[in-house]
Parts: structure tokens; C-alpha cells; sequence
């Protein structure tokens, strides 16, 4: 066997330690572009005399995109009291939207058809108010809003929960409670009798 390479093998051995070159001068790129200056979040900073890399929100400044005016919207008030109406239309979607989120974030407490016996009550929670209590039903939207969006006595507040997700889950409370207290006289004449005929024992 002859000592030198076959003229193939070798052309491919220096196509391989070419491309292996430009792979090390790419490598270096990344580590550049990798190294930017920056701080990770809550990291300690020597830069700013409080010592803290987070800073403060400027006074009398709004962050873009996060201009809440629309005091109906964002607050549930309209000159400073309960709003009695909805800021938007509701349509079927949006009911289902409010039912997912009501789902998710309420009835773990307030139970699926919010009569205040949710799960987490088995584990010690005193029981919240049912919204089918007349006191509660009477209250306008806005009461409802405000509340996710504040929190009340042990109730923690859900103003995490986007503005428009909020009046969502308050247009589905309004279902439940209809759910909860139809009036027969909205039913038709042929739907009436289908009443008698609903067995409340099976599911
Ligand atoms: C961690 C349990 C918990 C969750 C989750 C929760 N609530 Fe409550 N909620 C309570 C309790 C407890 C009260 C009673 C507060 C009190 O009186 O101390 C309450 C009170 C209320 C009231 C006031 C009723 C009244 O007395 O007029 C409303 C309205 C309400 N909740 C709506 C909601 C909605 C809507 C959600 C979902 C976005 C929600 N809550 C999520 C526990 C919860």
C-alpha cells in the first residue's frame, strides 16, 4: 500500500479542516454576540448607588402601550362609582372566553356555578359569598370588575388577569346567575312544560 493519500481522500481531508476553520471563526461570532453587557433580573448592580439593577419607575411617566385612561375599562367606574354596564359588547365568544377564565382562575373557590362551595374550601378556606345571593346578584358589573381587579378582605386580587378577560369572566357570572334564577315567564309556551320533565337527581 502506498504511504501517500489517494488524491480523493486527500481533497476531502482539506475541505475538513476548512470547514472546521470557518466553524471556529463562526464559533468566535457567537461568543461576542453572547457577551452583551447586560444584568439578569434582581441581579446586584455596582453601577447605581442603591445597589439595585432594577430601577424604579419614573414619576409622571407612562410606559408605552400602557396608557389606561378609559376609566369604564380598566377601573369599572364611571365618575368614580360602579359601572352598570359592560365597556364593550357581549357576544357568545366572548361568554365562552369567560367561562374558560372564570373556570381557571375563579372556581377553584367559587365552585363551577358559583355558589361558593369551591375545592379549596374542603381544605380549610371559609367559604366565599354565593353569587346567587340576592345582595350579590343585585350588584352592577362594575362591583364585580373592581373586585377581581382589587381583591377583597381575604380575596386576593386578579389584576393579573387582562382587563378584557376580567369583564369576560363578569358577563359569565351573569349567566351562572340567570342560570341560577330563570324567570319561566321567558320561556315559550313549548318550552314550558319541558320543565316538569327535568330531573334535578340525574346528571
Ligand atoms: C383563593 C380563593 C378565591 C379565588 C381564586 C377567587 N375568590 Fe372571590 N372571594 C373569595 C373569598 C374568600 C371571598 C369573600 C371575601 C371575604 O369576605 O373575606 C370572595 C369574594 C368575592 C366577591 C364578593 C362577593 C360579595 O360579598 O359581594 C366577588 C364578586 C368575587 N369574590 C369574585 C371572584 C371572581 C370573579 C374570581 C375569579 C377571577 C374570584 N372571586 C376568585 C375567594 C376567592
Amino acid at each position: 500500500m502506498s504511504k501517500r493519500m489517494p488524491i480523493l481522500a486527500r481533497r476531502r481531508f482539506i475541505s475538513l479542516i476548512v470547514w472546521l476553520g470557518c466553524l471556529g471563526i463562526l464559533a468566535g461570532c457567537a461568543l461576542t454576540m453572547r457577551d452583551q453587557p447586560r444584568v439578569n433580573p434582581l441581579a446586584e448592580s455596582r453601577f447605581f448607588a442603591d445597589g439595585s439593577s432594577a430601577r424604579p419607575r419614573i414619576p409622571n411617566t407612562v410606559a408605552r402601550g400602557q396608557v389606561r385612561l378609559d376609566e369604564h375599562l380598566y377601573a369599572g367606574r364611571i365618575d368614580n362609582r360602579f359601572a352598570q354596564s359592560f365597556p364593550f359588547t357581549i357576544t357568545t365568544s366572548i361568554l365562552e372566553r369567560g367561562q374558560e377564565r372564570y373556570n381557571i382562575f375563579c372556581a377553584p373557590c367559587h365552585s363551577l356555578v358559583g355558589d361558593g362551595y369551591g375545592i379549596i374550601t374542603e381544605y380549610g378556606m371559609r367559604t366565599p359569598p354565593s353569587f346567587h345571593d340576592v345582595d350579590v346578584r343585585d350588584q352592577p358589573p362594575g362591583y364585580y370588575f373592581a373586585i377581581i381587579s382589587d381583591g377583597t378582605r381575604i380575596m386576593p386580587s386578579y389584576e393579573r388577569i387582562p382587563a378584557e378577560d376580567r369583564w369576560a369572566i363578569v358577563a359569565y357570572i351573569r349567566a351562572l346567575q340567570l342560570s341560577q334564577n330563570a324567570d319561566p315567564s321567558l320561556l315559550s309556551p313549548d318550552e314550558l312544560p319541558l320543565l316538569d320533565e327535568t330531573d334535578p337527581g340525574t346528571p
